[in-house]
């Protein structure tokens, strides 16, 4: 019966050090899950509950209490219940009084209320302190304790003491507790668990916005075109010939936008000759999702590679080829071997092979496994220096691809150049750029500026 255990388990905690227990007021998901954790590190756990006869499967080991008993046991309260059923708290306010609330709470919008609900949980509790925490954790990492993407307890609140507090326990759990400042960060705080991808939006709003105005322009440019003007239907192309042209070119778009941000930083920092003074908002947003542009352009450049794969299986491939070889033979004639030709197609696909394999190498040093294995110097040379030398090989893939094709006037359908010439601008400019960049008297000034050099100040 578990009204039974839940006493005797009480009378076997009763020798529990009082520095040493935490109470949690909330016996849901996250109040158990929470409650698990401690009392694995160490802890005695004491829950506080509104029916402490009726609790539910509690880890066993703990104790439950009525709200103000458990209050009295502990200096640390966690209080992982909603923020609907905060009014609880008020008459308990002289027992929490001087005491560490910690508020796990979080909401299912944003700006559900009018204040955070810690700010609104030290209002009605205003001779306790509170602290925001835990809340960007949800009850499985909590209950399964720390990985990669789950170590950050991020924390907020007025007393330094009451944050160190907290941030001791978040370390005994195993997280590292990050103080993010005062309590009126609480409401940043609360709005994280409701961030989808967040550094993932602006770089798919690219990619799709890419896609699908490339998509457009080819199919205009190709298909409509063959349609209009010579009544041919190729609109099959669309499945195989266009993905395979709009797949590498937003790849390539998206690996000069990787860098661009880069280079621009570069020159800003040239031209106000200081590098203590912040970069534009929109700059520091376009840095900060660089890791993520990458990652995209590497699955577009991928899907191209696969593409490109199964040319050779295609219908309409072996079709037309069988079709030139049988009316050869009718004509009876021969097609002369041609040295540069082939030199040709095999170096534009060397520079793609040799580029897709640095383009691999990129995606996964950028894995945190992978890059946590790595210095700071280790990581930079593979994503700076080696990113450059992706650029450059897959932009020489493409001019070459482009070839002699670049000077023939038919190519220009409707007086608009193909996509894989305009794909090629972006990547020059970041080459180029990035080229004057690294000129021995530019590259000195910008190291200098770097290392904390100011022009017009006296070192
Ligand atoms: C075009 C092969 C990697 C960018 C092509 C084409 C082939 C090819 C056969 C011509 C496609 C056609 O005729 O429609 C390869 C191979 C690669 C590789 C074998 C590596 C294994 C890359 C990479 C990029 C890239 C990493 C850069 C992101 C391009 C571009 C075009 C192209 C922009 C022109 C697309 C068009 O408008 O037709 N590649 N490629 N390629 N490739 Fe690659």
């Amino acid at each position: 019966n578990q009204k039974n255990e839940c006493v005797s388990l009480s009378l076997m905690r009763e020798d529990v050090p009082e520095t040493e227990t935490i109470c949690v007021f909330g016996t849901g998901d996250m109040g158990r899950s929470l409650g698990l954790r401690l009392m694995q590190a160490g802890y005695g756990v004491i829950f506080g509950s509104r029916r402490p006869q009726n609790c539910q499967i509690l880890p066993s080991g703990a104790q439950v209490l009525s709200h103000a008993e458990a209050a009295q046991r502990s200096h640390l309260v966690f209080i992982a219940v909603q923020r609907e059923h905060y009014e609880f708290l008020v008459p308990l306010a002289n027992q929490l009084k001087g005491k560490v609330l910690v508020d796990l709470s979080n909401n299912l919008m944003k700006n559900q209320y009018p204040e955070a609900n810690a700010e609104y949980l030290q209002s009605l509790v205003p001779g306790a302190d509170v602290v925001k925490g835990f809340n960007t954790l949800s009850a499985w990492a909590l209950q399964n304790g720390p990985s990669d993407a789950n170590r950050q307890v991020y924390l907020c609140g007025d007393r330094t003491e009451a944050k160190q507090e907290v941030k001791a326990v978040a370390t005994k759990l195993g997280f590292s507790g990050l103080d993010q400042g005062s309590l009126s960060v609480s409401r940043k705080l609360e709005d994280f668990p409701l961030q989808l991808f967040p550094l993932w939006r602006l770089p798919l709003r690219i990619a799709l916005g890419l896609t699908a105005s490339l998509f457009f322009y080819l199919l205009i440019r190709e298909v409509l075109f063959s349609y209009i003007t010579e009544g041919k239907d190729i609109s099959f192309r669309i499945m195989v010939s266009l993905a395979n042209k709009v797949c590498p070119i937003v790849a390539l778009t998206m690996l000069a936008l990787c860098y661009l941000p880069g280079v621009f930083a570069a020159f800003l920092q040239l031209y106000r000759g200081t590098k203590y003074r912040c970069f534009p908002d929109w700059l520091d947003r376009w840095m900060l999702c660089r890791k993520q542009l990458g990652l995209l352009s590497l699955g577009f450049a991928f899907l191209h590679v696969l593409y490109t794969l199964i040319i050779p299986i295609r219908y309409y491939v072996r079709f037309s080829l069988s079709e030139r070889t049988v009316s050869q033979i009718r004509e009876n004639r021969t097609n002369v071997f041609d040295t540069s030709l082939a030199w040709h197609s095999d170096s534009y696909l060397a520079f793609g092979i040799i580029g897709f394999g640095l383009y691999v190498l990129l995606g996964i040093t950028s894995l945190p496994s992978v890059s946590d294995a790595l210095s700071w110097k280790e990581f930079s040379f593979v994503q700076s220096k080696l990113g450059h030398l992706t650029l450059l090989l897959c932009t020489i893939h493409t001019y070459l691809y482009g070839g002699s094709r670049f000077l023939r006037s038919y190519m220009y359908k409707w007086y608009t150049p193909p996509g894989y010439m305009l794909c090629l601008v972006l990547p020059t400019v970041v080459i180029l750029l990035k080229l004057l960049l690294i000129t021995p008297c530019v590259d000195r000034t910008i190291t200098r500026i770097r290392q904390g050099w100011e022009r017009g100040v006296d070192q």
